[in-house]
């Protein structure tokens, strides 16, 4: 189907566009009124990302209620452990736990590389109903975490300020980290393709940790694997975001993608230079511009959209907007950006 508003899509291809497009990181639940209530009338979390309809619901929501140029499929990064057998569990207000972690060669022995399109039939059941029900208003946007931010929780079993655990690991069993992050992979690579194939326009991988690891490590844990998915996927445009990455982001400018997420630690003018020119560059006002006034979150998203004026750009925040933020000032952003030029 032809979609009525493609600017993600031609933005992320660097071809013309009227206006740049804007879309939010964690712009599907979180910040919603109409989102909490949907999520009240179920158990929580993961049964609400595995009912197919309610899924597609809390999607298309932000379309409606809020005027961004993108859907994002309702799920989350985690659902890929899942796959693989290692279960996790959302816990209110303290987020991610795993009743079991990996340590051991036995442990790895219990995992198996996921079938996107079996395994995950929950996600690619919503993203089916979704593309249906968006009916072509805006492209719908697929995603996965990186490998080295889902090592990162298999290991560690749960969030945490260091993930010591897992870097431990790198250092301590180097071969068994790589088998694993090759796992991740695999399975990624299969999940992201029945994305497409169900009517995902884009995807995005998340490596949300990545700005814990040094530049050495970064290159041989993570970007080996990111490259490899990039490298797999051809059928659709991809955008890397890689939280706090500062440091990678000429090795970032190589990748085999489309799009490059920035956050808000990056000049915009200095990630260009690296980056270089034929790149769309994403991001990356810092959610927390949203406490402001209206007219301090106008002022602060036109000096962003000012920086980015004259090159490939998707307008975003720099991560995923802040839960208690108010979403009038989240339309104020995004109005700011619709009536920039
Ligand atoms: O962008 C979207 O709105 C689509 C849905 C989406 C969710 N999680 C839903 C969710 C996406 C893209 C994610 C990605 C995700 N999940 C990341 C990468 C992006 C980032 O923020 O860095 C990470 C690290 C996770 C892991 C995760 N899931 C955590 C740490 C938590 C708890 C705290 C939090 O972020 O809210 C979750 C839970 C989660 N994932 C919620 C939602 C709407 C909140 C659950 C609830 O409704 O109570």
């Amino acid at each position: 189907m032809k979609l009525q508003n493609d600017l993600l899509l031609r933005a992320a291809k660097g071809e013309k566009v009227e206006r740049t497009p804007v879309w939010l990181m964690r712009q599907a639940g979180r910040i919603l009124p109409e989102y909490r209530a949907v999520r009240e009338s179920v158990s929580g979390f993961i049964e609400l990302a595995q009912t197919p309809e309610l899924a597609a619901e809390v999607t298309i929501q932000p379309v409606d209620l809020l005027g961004v140029d993108a859907a994002i499929i309702f799920s989350d990064i985690l659902v890929i452990p899942e796959a693989m057998g290692l279960p996790y569990e959302m816990v209110e207000k303290r987020g991610p736990w795993f009743p079991n972690t990996v340590s051991s060669e036995g442990d790895l022995k219990k995992l198996r590389i996921a079938d996107g399109a079996n395994d995950l039939s929950y996600v690619i059941k919503a993203i089916e109903i979704t593309k249906k029900n968006l009916n072509g208003r805006v492209p719908l946007i697929g995603f996965a975490g990186a490998p080295w931010t889902i090592f990162a929780y298999m290991i560690e079993g749960s969030g945490s300020k260091t993930f010591s655990k897992a870097r431990a690991m790198l250092y301590k069993e180097p071969a068994f980290s790589h088998r694993l992050l090759q796992m991740i992979t695999d399975s990624t690579i299969n999940y992201l393709k029945a994305q497409i194939e169900a009517g995902a326009d884009l995807i995005q991988i998340f490596d949300s940790w990545a700005g814990i690891l040094g530049p050495d490590q970064y290159e041989e844990f993570s970007l080996r694997y990111i490259s490899q998915i990039c490298d797999a996927i051809q059928e659709v445009p991809k955008t890397v975001f890689a939280k706090g990455a500062f440091f990678a982001r000429e090795a970032m400018g190589k990748l085999n993608c489309e799009t490059i997420g920035l956050d808000w630690n990056m000049g915009i003018a200095e990630s260009r230079k690296l980056i270089g020119p034929n790149k769309t560059l994403q991001g990356n006002l810092d959610p927390a511009a949203l406490y402001g006034s209206p007219e301090q979150v106008q002022i602060a998203t036109q000096k962003m959209m000012g920086e980015f004026r004259g090159s490939r750009h998707i307008a975003n925040l720099g991560h995923g907007v802040y839960p208690d933020i108010d979403p009038e000032m989240v339309k104020v952003f995004i109005q700011t950006v619709k009536d920039f030029r």
